[in-house]
Formats: C-alpha cells, structure tokens, sequence
C-alpha cells in the first residue's frame, strides 16, 4: 500500500527513476484504466505511475477512461495524486518547455464520462469545486520546484479542451479572453473526479508548444517532441525533488 501516484501524460510514458516492483492489472466497475498500475520505489519511497494514455501511448484524451484510473488507484489506497500534463501555451508567460502548476480549470470538454455520481443514487451529490487542485500539494510542488533551482509558474487557468485535433486560432483567442492561461485536453474531468473520490490532486502542467495562432506558423509534431523532451527532463528533476517531501 503506497499513497502517492503520478499519472504521466504525453512525453511520459514511463518513469526512468521508478525502480519498479509489480504490475497491478486492475478491474474496475468503470471498466479497465489506461493499463497496469506500476508500483515501485522511487527515491527510496513507494510511488504508483500510471501512463494516462496508456503503456504504449494509444488512447487518445476523448477515450481515456478517467473513472476507471482514479478509482483504481483509489481502491489501492492512493490518496495523492500528481498529474503530468502536456499543455499548449496562451498567455506569454507560457513559453514552450516552461512549467507551472495551474490553480484553475475551465472545462471545455463534452460527452466524457465525467462523474462518479449517476445511476443508482441513494443521494444527489454536488461537490465544492472552487478550488480544483489540492493547494496543499500545489504548495508543496512550488516548493520542490524552487529547492530543485525550477523556474515555475505558480497558477494559471487550464482550460480542458475534447480533442484530439488542436484548437483554431479564434477558439485560443476565445480562450484567452475567458481567461485560460494554457489548454490542454486532459485535465478534465480527470480532476474533477479526483475531487469526487477526495483525492488530494495537483496537476503540473508542461508547455509542449504555443497554442494554436500565438506561434509562427502551423503546430508541428516536430516541435511538440522537442519541447516536451526539454520540459519532460525539468519535470523529472521536479519529481524527484518532491517525492520524499510528501509524506
Ligand atoms: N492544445 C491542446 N492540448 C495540447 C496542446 C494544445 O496546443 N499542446 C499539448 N496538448
């Protein structure tokens, strides 16, 4: 039994720090999560990584079973959560390969299953969501991010797009107007059912690329891969510094 888990997105498939100790295939009422749960050690603690798109990278954000992820790792008495995103970049603080550890969330997203809370009810359930991440872990990533020389940012409104194709200019500039600072296609509901099954969950969101018309020119793969490698190596260096702060 462990009580961290790290769900990695785009340009983290696996943990090179993880010295892994077991698989876990994992049946859930929601149906299978994007695939075996990892269990390992890492900087001597016990970690659980689940790839969120999947150990081969092949479920796209619209067909991510979210329920099934978080309550898997639930039900092995995961109680922390930090989540790995690759996000494209709005505001111009978002630069390409930066970090930053988003405070809220506008969800974008349509026809996900997206709660917890449906079916064979005994009550009707509507959870706080004011604040969508832990602010307690959230502090305790700024704080890792600092300890570990990072330059991080410390908030931003993620806005959840459906993917998987990218926005249009006119969509991101929308955005901006809403208030989102970076868009990425994962985030939700992924935590807003973190919040249902009261997990503590903080997202540490990678800039991949600038969003859609705030570039030069058309969103290559090419350039994605380049950045995300630059930001996913940060991101490695944030983990390790953050891991044996959580208790
Ligand atoms: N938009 C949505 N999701 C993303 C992007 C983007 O530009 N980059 C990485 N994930």
């Amino acid at each position: 039994m462990t009580g961290l888990a790290i769900i990695g997105g785009t340009g983290l498939t696996s943990l090179k720090n993880l010295e892994i100790e077991r698989r876990e295939v994992m049946h859930t009422p929601y149906g299978e999560p994007s695939g075996p749960l990892v269990h390992g050690t890492m900087c001597g603690r016990p970690v659980v990584f689940l790839p969120r798109h999947g150990t081969a990278h092949t479920i796209p954000p619209h067909e991510v079973n979210y329920r099934a992820n978080l309550w898997a790792l639930q039900n092995i008495g995961i109680t922390k959560v930090i989540a790995v995103a690759a996000v494209g970049g709005i505001t111009a603080a978002m630069k390409p390969s930066a970090l930053a550890i988003p405070d809220q969330i506008i969800d974008y997203t349509w026809s996900r299953q997206h709660t917890f809370f449906q079916g064979d009810l005994t009550k009707v359930t509507h959870v706080d969501f004011t604040n969508p991440y832990s602010e307690e872990l959230r502090a305790i990533l700024l704080q890792a991010g600092r300890a570990a020389g990072l330059d991080l940012h410390d908030g931003g409104t993620y806005g959840a797009t459906q993917g998987p194709r990218l926005e249009t200019a006119a969509e991101i500039t929308r955005m901006e107007r809403d208030g989102c600072d970076i868009v990425g296609m994962t985030g939700m509901p992924e935590a807003a059912l973190a919040r249902e099954l009261e997990l503590s969950y903080a997202a540490c969101a990678v800039v991949a690329n600038w969003a859609a018309g705030r570039g030069v020119g058309e969103i290559s793969m090419d350039d994605i891969d380049r950045n995300l490698k630059v930001g996913m190596d940060r991101l490695r260096s944030l983990l390790e510094q953050v891991i044996p702060m959580i208790d």
